[in-house]
């Protein structure tokens, strides 16, 4: 939908959304048009460089053309049909995500939150099954995020904290370890845990990588204990890290991984890949979605998926995130730079908050996000090159000196 056919002006619209919708964000002050690659762009044509790409989703660039192509073309063939008949797209992505990231059964989701729903319910239902009544707990780490329905919100290790104020009882079933502490995380665990699940990278945590020591640690545990290694991919996974999915980073494998954002290109799509002795935990009327699976998401996907193998985008991811990080170190103020792939987060000295720095790029027209007091995260699409880190980078630097004035 394009401005000048509406008839309405770009307040018109803000007023709009301002009068009629339930607001839980901060918006950026301007209208979304259109979007192109790297570029999202206003009513008037002005470009605004995208540094968060949907958070994370548009990693083969926005409106990628073979993703626009592949949704067009499934558009008028069948756009939804439920889970009862066997689909196309359904068989060809599941086919290719099962085999480039050498795991065994998918179960298709919506989104990242319910792609961690069917990660717990799969565990759950698993340790139980094997086990026993008692075999439910799983234990997941402090300041993580997996998301804003009630079990992914009780997965998320921030108890009174962020997302769950507010809301009550959280689901009990959970512990919670700090990051990085394989002792910790091992003395948490008690004769019920069936599960350890963790982020590879702490996203919203601000952007901090697991150390190979942690992770390998992690899957030696479960193994020696029998119990499952559930990994959040929901953020890192689909190139985004360097590699495919960043589980790969470390060597690893996991009983289940869940995944959405960049997986669907730009559509909404989730899902889970488990092993074929824990997928069987899940059997006909154990789970269902009436939406999992859209024919149209998952033929975006499948476009999605053979644009970031086919143009090697993880390479692109680590060799862009490698330049873009070291850039960023050379900034005023800045404390530190944590980055795994283009999963870049920069924290800033006590003096400058993340938020204003925010803004101050907003003007500037880079989009960014902050999270926490003083770190700003950026996860551009993966096609970026060298000239839109400088610009970045450029930009990110005027508005830190702007605010040190
Ligand atoms: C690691 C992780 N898990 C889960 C989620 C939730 O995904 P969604 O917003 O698609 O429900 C997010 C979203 O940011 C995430 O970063």
């Amino acid at each position: 939908m394009r401005l000048k056919d509406t008839g309405l002006t770009a307040q018109d619209i803000k007023d709009k959304v301002n009068k009629y919708m339930i607001e839980t964000y901060e918006r950026f002050d301007f209208l979304a048009e259109t979007a192109k690659d790297m570029y999202l762009y206003d009513e008037n044509g002005e470009g605004y460089l995208d540094f968060y790409a949907g958070i994370a989703v548009n990693s083969a660039g926005s409106c990628n053309e073979k993703v626009v192509e592949a949704v067009k073309d499934q558009v008028g063939d069948i756009m939804h049909t439920f889970n009862y008949p066997y689909t196309i797209p359904q068989a060809l992505l599941a086919e290719k995500v099962c085999t480039t990231i050498g795991m065994d059964k998918i179960f298709f989701q919506n989104s990242g939150t319910e792609a961690n729903e069917a990660m717990i319910k799969m565990a759950r239902k698993y340790g139980i099954e094997k086990y026993g009544p008692n075999k439910y707990h799983i234990v997941t780490a402090k300041m993580g995020f997996h998301g804003r329905t009630f079990g992914a919100m009780s997965a998320t290790g921030q108890p009174g904290n962020g997302c769950q104020v507010g809301f009550g009882p959280m689901t009990y079933g959970f512990s919670y370890a700090p990051y990085n502490d394989l002792e910790a995380f091992k003395n948490a665990c008690t004769e019920n845990t069936i599960a350890i699940m963790i982020e590879p990278v702490q996203g919203e945590g601000g952007v901090h990588p697991a150390t190979m020591e942690f992770m390998k640690g992690l899957r030696e545990f479960c193994d020696e204990k029998g119990m499952l290694l559930l990994i959040d991919e929901v953020q890192t996974g689909w190139c985004r890290t360097g590699a495919v999915m960043s589980y790969m980073n470390y060597g690893i494998k996991p009983d289940i991984v869940s995944m959405a954002k960049a997986l669907g290109g730009g559509m909404p799509i989730g899902a889970i890949c488990a092993t074929e002795e824990v997928a069987k935990a899940f059997s006909a009327g154990s789970h269902g979605t009436t939406f999992g699976g859209h024919p149209v998401c998952c033929a975006a996907a499948l476009a999605e998926v053979n644009e970031l193998l086919d143009r090697d985008l993880a390479g692109n991811a680590k060799k862009m995130g490698d330049y873009f990080s070291a850039k960023l170190e050379t900034l005023p103020h800045v404390k530190e730079v944590r980055h795994q792939g283009l999963l870049v987060g920069v924290e800033f000295d006590d003096t400058i908050s993340g938020v204003d720095v925010k803004h101050e790029c907003l003007h500037r027209h880079l989009l960014i996000t902050a999270i926490g007091a003083h770190t700003i995260r950026m996860v551009p699409p993966l096609i970026l090159t060298e000239e839109d880190c400088d610009k970045a980078v450029a930009i990110i630097k005027e508005s830190v000196e702007a605010l040190s004035k």
